[in-house]
Protein backbone atom coordinates (compact mmCIF):
# COMPACT_ATOMS: atom_id res chain seq x y z
CA UNK A 1 0.00 0.00 0.00
CA UNK A 2 1.40 3.40 -0.62
CA UNK A 3 1.19 6.94 1.78
CA UNK A 4 0.52 10.20 1.20
CA UNK A 5 1.25 12.34 4.12
CA UNK A 6 1.16 16.30 3.49
CA UNK A 7 1.39 19.72 4.90
CA UNK A 8 -1.41 22.13 3.56
CA UNK A 9 -2.06 25.56 4.72
CA UNK A 10 -4.47 26.84 2.61
CA UNK A 11 -5.94 22.97 1.17
CA UNK A 12 -4.11 23.04 -2.01
CA UNK A 13 -1.57 20.44 -1.41
CA UNK A 14 -4.54 18.88 0.45
CA UNK A 15 -6.45 18.47 -2.62
CA UNK A 16 -3.51 17.43 -4.45
CA UNK A 17 -2.68 14.51 -1.81
CA UNK A 18 -6.14 13.41 -1.59
CA UNK A 19 -6.41 13.02 -5.57
CA UNK A 20 -2.94 11.43 -5.41
CA UNK A 21 -5.14 9.05 -2.46
CA UNK A 22 -7.77 8.77 -4.60
CA UNK A 23 -5.86 7.29 -8.08
CA UNK A 24 -3.21 4.92 -6.11
CA UNK A 25 -5.98 3.79 -3.33
CA UNK A 26 -3.63 4.74 -0.85
CA UNK A 27 -3.76 5.95 2.97
CA UNK A 28 -3.15 9.98 3.78
CA UNK A 29 -2.26 11.74 6.48
CA UNK A 30 -2.25 14.96 7.62
CA UNK A 31 0.72 17.15 9.38
CA UNK A 32 -0.82 19.66 11.23
CA UNK A 33 1.64 22.78 12.78
CA UNK A 34 1.51 23.57 16.51
CA UNK A 35 2.03 27.18 15.19
CA UNK A 36 -0.70 29.20 13.64
CA UNK A 37 0.24 29.69 10.39
CA UNK A 38 -3.11 32.09 9.76
CA UNK A 39 -3.76 35.47 8.20
CA UNK A 40 -0.90 38.26 7.25
CA UNK A 41 0.98 37.50 9.90
CA UNK A 42 1.06 33.83 9.54
CA UNK A 43 2.31 34.08 6.01
CA UNK A 44 5.02 36.48 6.90
CA UNK A 45 6.65 34.48 9.67
CA UNK A 46 5.81 31.45 7.65
CA UNK A 47 7.83 32.72 4.80
CA UNK A 48 10.72 33.92 7.62
CA UNK A 49 10.90 30.68 8.93
CA UNK A 50 11.05 28.55 5.59
CA UNK A 51 13.90 30.83 4.64
CA UNK A 52 15.69 30.25 7.32
CA UNK A 53 15.07 26.99 7.23
CA UNK A 54 13.49 26.92 10.51
CA UNK A 55 11.62 23.44 11.48
CA UNK A 56 8.22 23.32 13.99
CA UNK A 57 6.29 21.28 15.99
CA UNK A 58 4.18 19.65 14.28
CA UNK A 59 1.16 16.74 14.84
CA UNK A 60 0.26 13.68 13.02
CA UNK A 61 -0.49 10.05 12.76
CA UNK A 62 2.66 7.95 13.78
CA UNK A 63 3.49 5.00 11.48
CA UNK A 64 6.43 3.07 10.22
CA UNK A 65 7.22 4.76 7.32
CA UNK A 66 9.01 1.23 5.97
CA UNK A 67 5.84 -0.68 5.68
CA UNK A 68 4.38 1.52 2.58
CA UNK A 69 5.61 0.86 -0.88
CA UNK A 70 5.92 4.15 -1.75
CA UNK A 71 5.73 7.12 0.29
CA UNK A 72 4.56 10.49 -1.16
CA UNK A 73 5.21 13.70 0.69
CA UNK A 74 4.08 16.98 0.00
CA UNK A 75 4.33 20.12 0.85
CA UNK A 76 3.68 23.68 -0.27
CA UNK A 77 6.30 26.14 -1.43
CA UNK A 78 7.07 28.93 0.83
CA UNK A 79 9.76 31.44 -0.32
CA UNK A 80 11.25 28.84 -2.65
CA UNK A 81 11.45 26.02 0.03
CA UNK A 82 9.70 23.51 2.04
CA UNK A 83 7.69 24.38 4.93
CA UNK A 84 8.81 24.17 8.52
CA UNK A 85 6.42 21.44 9.35
CA UNK A 86 7.65 19.07 6.21
CA UNK A 87 11.58 19.72 7.22
CA UNK A 88 10.25 18.98 10.65
CA UNK A 89 8.41 15.85 9.37
CA UNK A 90 11.60 14.80 7.40
CA UNK A 91 13.67 15.63 10.63
CA UNK A 92 11.89 13.11 13.35
CA UNK A 93 11.56 10.17 10.56
CA UNK A 94 13.68 7.01 9.95
CA UNK A 95 13.43 7.05 5.56
CA UNK A 96 16.05 3.49 5.74
CA UNK A 97 14.27 1.43 2.95
CA UNK A 98 11.58 3.74 1.88
CA UNK A 99 11.17 4.67 -1.45
CA UNK A 100 9.66 8.15 -1.66
CA UNK A 101 7.95 10.72 -4.02
CA UNK A 102 8.20 14.66 -3.09
CA UNK A 103 6.05 17.08 -4.62
CA UNK A 104 5.21 20.49 -4.16
CA UNK A 105 2.01 22.95 -5.08
CA UNK A 106 2.92 26.58 -5.95
CA UNK A 107 1.54 29.87 -6.95
CA UNK A 108 4.13 29.89 -10.38
CA UNK A 109 8.01 29.56 -9.09
CA UNK A 110 10.39 27.83 -6.79
CA UNK A 111 8.75 24.07 -6.64
CA UNK A 112 12.36 22.82 -7.99
CA UNK A 113 14.30 23.78 -5.09
CA UNK A 114 12.00 22.93 -3.24
CA UNK A 115 11.60 19.37 -4.09
CA UNK A 116 15.30 19.37 -4.24
CA UNK A 117 15.87 20.78 -0.76
CA UNK A 118 13.36 17.76 0.56
CA UNK A 119 14.94 14.83 -1.66
CA UNK A 120 18.37 15.64 -0.33
CA UNK A 121 17.11 15.39 3.41
CA UNK A 122 15.35 12.57 2.31
CA UNK A 123 18.39 10.94 0.81
CA UNK A 124 20.49 11.79 3.45
CA UNK A 125 18.13 9.76 5.55
CA UNK A 126 18.48 6.49 3.98
CA UNK A 127 15.31 6.84 1.50
CA UNK A 128 15.56 6.23 -2.20
CA UNK A 129 13.57 8.99 -4.43
CA UNK A 130 11.73 7.92 -7.38
CA UNK A 131 9.92 10.75 -8.47
CA UNK A 132 9.23 14.64 -7.65
CA UNK A 133 6.99 16.90 -9.37
CA UNK A 134 5.41 20.34 -8.66
CA UNK A 135 2.53 21.94 -9.38
CA UNK A 136 1.34 25.51 -10.44
CA UNK A 137 -2.08 25.83 -9.12
CA UNK A 138 -4.18 29.00 -10.83
CA UNK A 139 -7.65 27.38 -11.20
CA UNK A 140 -6.40 24.07 -13.01
CA UNK A 141 -8.03 20.81 -13.05
CA UNK A 142 -6.41 18.70 -9.78
CA UNK A 143 -7.20 15.39 -10.59
CA UNK A 144 -5.89 15.93 -14.62
CA UNK A 145 -2.71 17.84 -13.30
CA UNK A 146 -2.03 14.91 -10.82
CA UNK A 147 -2.83 12.39 -12.94
CA UNK A 148 -0.53 13.65 -15.65
CA UNK A 149 2.24 14.00 -12.99
CA UNK A 150 1.85 10.61 -12.10
CA UNK A 151 1.99 8.80 -15.41
CA UNK A 152 5.57 10.20 -15.68
CA UNK A 153 6.74 8.20 -12.23
C1 LIG B 1 4.63 31.96 3.31
C2 LIG B 1 4.30 31.62 1.88
C3 LIG B 1 5.29 31.70 0.91
C4 LIG B 1 5.01 31.36 -0.42
N1 LIG B 1 6.03 31.39 -1.35
C5 LIG B 1 5.77 30.98 -2.63
C6 LIG B 1 6.82 30.92 -3.62
O1 LIG B 1 8.01 31.17 -3.34
N2 LIG B 1 6.49 30.55 -4.89
C7 LIG B 1 5.21 30.23 -5.26
O2 LIG B 1 5.00 29.91 -6.44
N3 LIG B 1 4.20 30.25 -4.34
C8 LIG B 1 4.45 30.60 -3.05
N4 LIG B 1 3.42 30.61 -2.12
C9 LIG B 1 2.09 30.14 -2.54
C10 LIG B 1 1.86 28.68 -2.16
O3 LIG B 1 2.98 27.88 -2.43
C11 LIG B 1 0.71 28.08 -2.96
O4 LIG B 1 -0.43 28.87 -2.86
C12 LIG B 1 0.44 26.65 -2.46
O5 LIG B 1 -0.30 25.94 -3.43
C13 LIG B 1 -0.33 26.69 -1.14
O6 LIG B 1 -0.54 25.37 -0.70
P1 LIG B 1 -1.56 25.04 0.48
O7 LIG B 1 -2.90 25.56 0.03
O8 LIG B 1 -1.53 23.56 0.58
O9 LIG B 1 -1.10 25.71 1.71
C14 LIG B 1 3.69 30.95 -0.80
C15 LIG B 1 2.69 30.89 0.19
C16 LIG B 1 2.99 31.20 1.51
C17 LIG B 1 1.91 31.07 2.57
Amino acid sequence: MDLIIYYSRTENTKKVSESIAKQKNAKLIEIKDKKSRSGVLGYAMGALDSVRGKKTDIIYEKVNLSEYDTIYLGTPVWASKPTPAILQFIDENDFNNTTVVTFATMMGSGGESTVKSMNDKIKAKGGLIKHSFSLALKGNDIEQLVSDALKNE
